[in-house]
């Protein structure tokens, strides 16, 4: 909507005198979703070698609905034993009957899958929704649907392969250890799982530990598909399983995505050994609207960028940069926004922010909220109310802050944006890659001109124009800097994947 032809009326500005009263004025009947339809087991297990069997120690964890803080079931602790016969599957599997199958049963295997998952989808969204708290509108109709595209897409490539690389001999590399994180459990577990198969590697996958339980509903469905033993192996724990996959001898390839500080004990770990490695790392992503762009679209797209996901999301764009001369126009209408935001319980299809992942990340989160404000930036929050129960956060917006806030500087990881101004398109350029990451930018304009000169000068994996939060599995996806190594999605996904 142009400035003109805005309904001045919607926009009342947020102030003390205002008698707009959004808490009691946004009121929407309860839509919540059916949570029987996923059926959750009191415990789960280990899938190694296309069975799923017991810890080696015996050992488990609980998984909590943060929303609720409930548990919600027991977890499966690997240990190195059990890590080491899930690598040995893997092995087995991968110089037996895997590596003498043709890409196209490759393919089929893979087709299947993506079939099983559209057919699961719901169940699997339910369950998205309720252990790591994202809201049910997003597990629906972004996780889930992206996590079938990616099988689709890489089945799709599993017989063609020699047209990605035209003239060469691409090969499988073998036995690859992948560990991803809790933001978006399923959809990291198809961009690593499905290049991985599609190029004729064996995999042997760690979920993060809040977040297990679709990854084990994935277990089932693979085990369903007939997909042959140890192909596919998942290991569930916390940090040290991890490292044991990273430090297991027999492991051809890490494929990392969660913290900076995780990805560069991993990089040290596999330093000087013949392992390859993609770590897709954290991020600080720098939204820039100019004084030309369409002020109600750009709103929308900030609002997309950071609380999408509570901003747990590694290509957040959570600084934000604003032309001096709308920037007051912009925060008004930001804070108006903010207002209107449903927090609350996930499984609401009406809810906008649901809950944090984990108490965890919810200090975390927290302690930025604090440091924000003895660094004296001037903290905005919704005035929404939120639960008792669970881990919420209103969503949050800092004003009046320094770039070497570390507010502006570090990764947050949650429903909080910092803003900033700018006056020239260099001082924005200058602004937006003085920080230690470089995954993903934006920027809103009305000019073509302005859109090439700034995809071109901010260093980051992407940039998206007069949008945000576009994912598809056909674009590559990855960083500079402490952002991580490497490609995910895309052909470039497949090269990750493959010895040329
Ligand atoms: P994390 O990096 O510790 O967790 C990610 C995965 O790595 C989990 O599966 C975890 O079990 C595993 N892991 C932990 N230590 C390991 C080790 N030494 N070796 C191998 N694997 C290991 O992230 P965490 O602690 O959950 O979150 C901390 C911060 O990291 C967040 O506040 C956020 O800033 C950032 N983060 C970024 C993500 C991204 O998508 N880029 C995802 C998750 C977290
Ligand atoms: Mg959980």
């Amino acid at each position: 909507m142009s400035e003109a032809t805005e309904t001045k009326d919607i926009y009342k500005p947020t102030s003390p005198n205002s008698k707009l009263d959004f808490a009691s004025v946004w009121e929407y009947a309860s839509a919540p979703q059916d949570a029987s339809f996923a059926e959750v087991k009191d415990r789960y297990e280990l899938f190694i070698n296309g069975e799923f069997i017991e810890p080696s120690k015996g050992r488990y964890f609980k998984s909590l609905n943060p929303a609720t803080e409930e548990e919600i079931a027991d977890i499966a602790e690997a240990t190195q034993e059990d890590v080491d016969n899930a690598v040995k599957a893997a092995r087995k599997a991968f110089e037996g009957e895997w590596s003498s199958i043709s890409g196209k049963e490759r393919a089929k295997y893979l087709y299947r899958i993506a079939r099983m998952i559209q057919e699961r989808s719901r169940e699997l969204a339910v369950l998205e929704t309720m252990d790591g708290g994202k809201p049910i509108r997003e597990s629906r109709d972004v996780d889930i649907p992206l996590v079938a595209a990616h099988f689709f897409y890489y089945a799709g490539w599993a017989d063609k392969l020699e047209y990605a690389f035209p003239g060469r001999t691409p090969e499988p590399i073998g036995v690859c250890g992948q560990i991803i994180p809790w933001n978006f459990p399923l959809l990291m577990l198809a961009w690593k799982i499905a290049p991985a198969l599609a190029c004729g590697n064996t995999v042997v996958l760690k979920p993060a530990e809040t977040t297990s339980l679709t990854a084990m509903k994935f277990a089932e469905i693979v085990r369903d598909a007939g997909l042959p033993a140890g192909v596919i192996n998942i290991v569930t724990g916390a940090g040290q399983t991890g490292a044991e996959i990273v430090n297991h001898k027999d492991i051809d390839k890490i494929a990392f995505t969660g913290s900076t500080n995780v990805g560069k004990i991993i990089r040290k770990a596999v330093a000087g050994t013949d392992k390859r490695y993609t770590l897709e790392l954290g991020g600080k992503g720098a939204l820039v609207i100019f004084d030309d762009a369409p002020i109600d679209q750009a709103v929308e797209g900030i609002i997309n960028a950071i609380y999408f996901n509570q901003g747990h999301v590694c290509c957040a764009g959570s600084r934000l940069m604003v032309q001096e001369g709308v920037a007051d126009k912009v925060i008004r209408k930001l804070k108006d926004r903010l207002e209107t935001l449903i927090v609350g319980d996930p499984l609401d299809k009406n809810t906008d922010v649901g809950a944090i992942n984990s108490q965890q990340q919810y200090e975390t989160v927290n302690k930025y909220l604090e440091v924000g404000v003895e660094e004296g930036a001037d903290i905005y929050q919704s005035k929404c109310s939120i639960p008792e129960q669970g881990f919420f956060i209103r969503p949050t917006l800092f004003t009046n802050v320094a770039q070497s806030n570390r507010i502006v500087q570090e990764e947050i990881f949650g429903p909080v944006l910092t803003v900033q101004t700018f006056r020239t398109a260099d001082e924005a350029i200058q602004k937006a890659n003085n920080t230690p990451y470089g995954l993903a930018s934006g920027v809103w304009t009305d000019k073509g001109s302005k859109i090439f000169k700034m995809g071109s000068s901010m260093r980051s994996g992407v940039v998206w124009a007069n949008t945000y939060n576009k994912f598809d599995p056909t674009s590559p996806f990855g960083g500079y800097k402490e952002s991580g190594v490497g490609r995910e999605g895309g052909m470039h996904g497949l090269a990750a994947y493959t010895k040329i």
